[in-house]
């Protein structure tokens, strides 16, 4: 059974939504009702992929926003408050990889990308989305890992390195505001449209439900955000 989400009145902020699985998110909230703003450092694409919505009836504007860049995650949070006056739900989903590579010679500029991004973007993110939920005293935000965040493969250091780290923030992040009306969850996708998602799925499922197509990702995201489970922390 497919569930159906109503997020009419409420505003949804997807990074990285250009493409891949931000993209398939926010078309989902956008569908679900919500006003949807679509952050990617490719903002041409984002601001393609908005107008896309727009003229299929939803709400969406697109916003160039490297998440690296604090001041950008500002602008971009600000930009979202001038555009729908709130902001109810955020997904911190731009992530990039870098090559793999032995942690004996693995570069210094591909840690400080992987992680600048995926770390230190998600941790901006949520610094600034927090700013504006807290005035407001709701809101919900999920942050997206991956299997790299829960164990190890080689030759692959630096990027499990931000995974594993993007979790622990999610989990610090919940507990400091478990008791102040906001909530922080955390999402752990598997790897989409391939084989290799069947079998890791296996090997996760003492974790929690793990989906492996864009579509089951996207129901799954969108539960924890539902109206119905607002009140639950
Ligand atoms: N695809 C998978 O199998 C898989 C598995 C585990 C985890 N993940 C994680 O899921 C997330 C999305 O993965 P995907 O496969 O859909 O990615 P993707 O490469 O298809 O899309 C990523 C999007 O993020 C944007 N982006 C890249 N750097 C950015 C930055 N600095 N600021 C803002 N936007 C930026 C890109 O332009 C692109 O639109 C990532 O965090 C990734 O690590 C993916």
């Amino acid at each position: 059974m497919n569930p159906t989400y109503d997020f009419a009145g409420q505003v949804a902020l997807v990074t990285g939504a250009a493409m891949g699985m931000g993209l398939a998110t926010a078309r989902t909230f956008a569908q679900s009702g919500a006003a949807v703003v679509l952050a990617d450092i490719d903002g041409a694409l984002a601001a393609g992929e908005a107008k896309r919505i727009v003229a299929e009836g939803g709400k969406a504007i697109g916003v160039a926003c490297d998440v690296a860049d604090e001041a950008q995650v500002a602008a971009m949070i600000d930009r979202t408050i001038a555009e729908f006056g709130r902001l109810d739900m955020a997904f911190n989903n731009a992530g990039i990889q870098v090559p793999s590579s032995d942690a004996a010679h693995e570069l210094l500029e591909n840690f400080e990308r992987v992680t600048a991004v995926n770390q230190r973007g998600v941790w901006a993110c949520m610094k600034h989305e927090l700013r504006v939920m807290r005035g407001r005293g709701s809101g919900a935000i999920v942050n997206c890992s991956s299997l790299g965040g829960l164990v190890g493969l080689p030759e692959r250091t630096s990027y499990h390195g931000t995974k594993h780290a993007v979790l622990g923030m999610t989990k610090n992040a919940a507990v400091e505001y478990a008791y102040s009306g906001d909530r922080d969850r955390l999402f752990r996708p598997n790897v989409t449209g391939n084989s290799a998602g069947s079998a890791l799925g296996g090997f996760l499922a003492p974790i929690g439900h793990v989906p492996s197509t864009p579509g089951a990702l996207c129901a799954a995201l969108c539960r924890p955000v539902s109206r119905r489970s607002r009140r639950g922390v």
